[in-house]
């Protein structure tokens, strides 16, 4: 019975906005490292709090492997997706295929990924509709680079980012939506967004997306801070009204670290 109601209770988090920590191993570990941190993890899967959702994206590989990291206290997440959704595209996985295996979440517009595998804002947006075509929900991350914080256009480059990936979306859509901002200056530096920088810019997020796409959409979007996230600054960052949470790189491929990350989300 308790566990019954610690369940529903998990499966709320669903429909309400709530903390979301999410894990992005990107390419990084072997099958027996990934399996190490993943059992560590569910080992401790009661120490994640009410009220927060942990997301773990493991390279796609692995996916299969870590299936036994337990809803709802861990979901998985893919870290790229094709815009196809099957066909001649060697290398490539799709959104069909991660639905295929109920893979609820993908991460797309990675800086990473726009800056190594030229990723434009165009493609971003084909990849978001075929996740939604496939019952995926997309994080999508947009940021600025250090020169266009300097010259103060970072605000106009998020707002770009974000008007060609999802300003074409319906509503219903957007909500489904997780967007990260991840200052592209502060990615795997060591070197993070003051909870100010972090706050400022999520309320501009917010509220650009509630100018097109109206307030109660706005209110219940969930927008997680991304760029050298750690156990020590992760409970301030998170602390802050419009900090829904983290995506955290470097810090998450450590059991214990990661779980403190998590546990922060809480207060
Ligand atoms: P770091 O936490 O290593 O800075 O990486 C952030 C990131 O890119 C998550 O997607």
């Amino acid at each position: 019975m308790g566990f019954e109601i610690d369940y529903l209770r998990r499966k709320l988090l669903n429909t309400m906005r709530h903390k979301i920590v999410a894990g992005n191993w990107k390419m990084n570990k072997t099958l027996e490292e990934a399996m190490e941190i993943a059992i560590a993890l569910q080992e401790r899967k009661e120490d994640v709090p009410h009220g927060v959702k942990v997301i773990i994206a493991p390279p796609a590989l692995y996916l299969a492997n870590i299936e036994m990291m337990e809803e709802p206290f861990f979901y998985l997440s893919a870290q790229n997706c094709s815009h196809h959704d099957f066909g001649a595209f060697t290398g490539e996985i799709s959104a069909a295929m991660l639905d295929g295996m109920n893979i609820p979440f993908c991460i797309l517009g990675h800086s990473e990924r726009r800056q190594y595998f030229h990723e434009t804002d165009e493609l971003i947006a084909s990849k978001i509709d075929a996740c939604l075509r496939h019952n995926v929900q997309p994080i999508f991350c947009c940021g600025e680079v250090l020169e266009e914080r300097k010259d103060k256009k970072h605000f106009i480059t998020v707002l770009h980012q974000i008007e060609k990936a999802l300003f074409h979306l319906t509503a219903d859509q957007m909500e489904k939506v997780i967007v990260a901002y991840e200052p592209v200056w502060a990615i795997g530096t060591g070197v993070t967004a003051s909870n100010d920088e972090a706050q400022e810019m999520h309320a501009f997020i917010r509220k650009s997306i509630g100018d097109h796409f109206g307030k109660e959409v706005s209110d219940q979007i969930h927008i997680l801070y991304g760029g050298s996230v750690n156990p020590a600054n992760s409970e301030a960052l998170f602390a802050c009204p419009d900090v829904d949470g983290g995506l955290v790189g470097g810090a998450s491929l450590k059991a214990n670290d990661f779980m403190t990350i998590i546990k922060s989300a809480a207060h």
